[in-house]
């Protein structure tokens, strides 16, 4: 069945743009990047937006529906009234490039401060085991397709520009938390965490969860987890003496 839709599309570059009005073809089974490809080839050949995989996978299409975070590949158009005007935007939290396409880097700029998987040196690869519960553990962490919709989304840096130096967002807070529970990672997590990365910010208003494509439980798995043990570290009494001892 096909029907007409009215669709509102952000335009812009260089700090500026402004809503234009589409009615667009929708046919049945299509997605909301359905119709923006449609758009390209009907109506706005130079309106850009960024995709790739078309399936869920690649976290490329990230845009805001109607001001919410979604996939544009995975939100089917069925999931609206024929009627409902359906307004897509660039995500709100990076710099616009050009029309719904931005300027994740800053993402890219937090992966790369945080250390990576650091084993203890008398082990060598191959000879690591690990109990499953850690496999699993570890492994809804890496579902992530970074589509950085979880940063997108959260209030500590969505209208706060100035906090984004101190804040590495809730898709590398989780990074932090999954190498931290790993049993053979021996690097410095919990201070990291903390100081570097502004855990201290995050106060659990679970946006980031209930955003996420692939459902991982940011919040509840990685988040709080990791919040504790920052927490059991700084009241455990030997922890404490240790620190003062070895600062000296
Ligand atoms: Fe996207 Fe979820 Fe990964 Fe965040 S944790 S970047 S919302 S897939
Ligand atoms: Fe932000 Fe998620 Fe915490 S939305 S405040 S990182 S629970
Ligand atoms: Fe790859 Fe949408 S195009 S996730």
């Amino acid at each position: 069945m096909t029907y007409k839709a009215k669709f509102r599309v952000w335009r812009g570059e260089g700090g500026e743009g402004r809503l234009e009005d589409f009615t667009v073809e929708v046919n049945e089974g299509e997605v909301v990047l359905d119709i923006i490809h449609r758009l390209q080839a009907t109506q706005a050949p130079d309106l850009a937006v960024r995709w790739n995989c078309k399936a869920g996978k690649c976290g490329s299409c990230s845009v805001e529906i109607n001001g919410k975070p979604r996939l544009g590949c995975m939100t089917r158009m069925s999931t609206f009234a024929e009627d409902e005007v359906i307004t897509v935007t660039p995500m709100r939290t990076f710099p616009v490039i050009k029309d719904l396409v931005t300027d994740v880097s800053f993402n890219y700029e937090k992966a790369l401060q945080i250390p990576s998987f650091t084993p203890p040196k008398d082990v060598k690869p191959g000879e690591y085991r690990m109990k499953q519960i850690d496999v699993e553990r570890s492994q809804e962490f890496r579902k992530c397709i970074e589509c950085f919709m979880c940063n997108n989304v959260c209030h500590v840096i969505r209208d706060h520009d100035e906090n984004k130096p101190k804040f590495a967002g809730p898709r590398f807070l989780m990074r932090i938390a999954e190498l931290d529970m790993h049993p053979y990672d021996v690097a410095d997590r919990k201070d990291l965490a903390q100081e570097e990365h502004g855990l201290g910010y995050c106060n659990i208003t679970k946006c980031c969860t209930e955003v996420c494509p692939e459902h991982i439980k940011i919040t509840d798995n990685a988040l709080i987890p990791m919040k504790e043990r920052v927490v059991d570290r700084k009241y455990d009494p030997l922890v404490w003496l240790g620190s003062k001892i070895f600062k000296r």
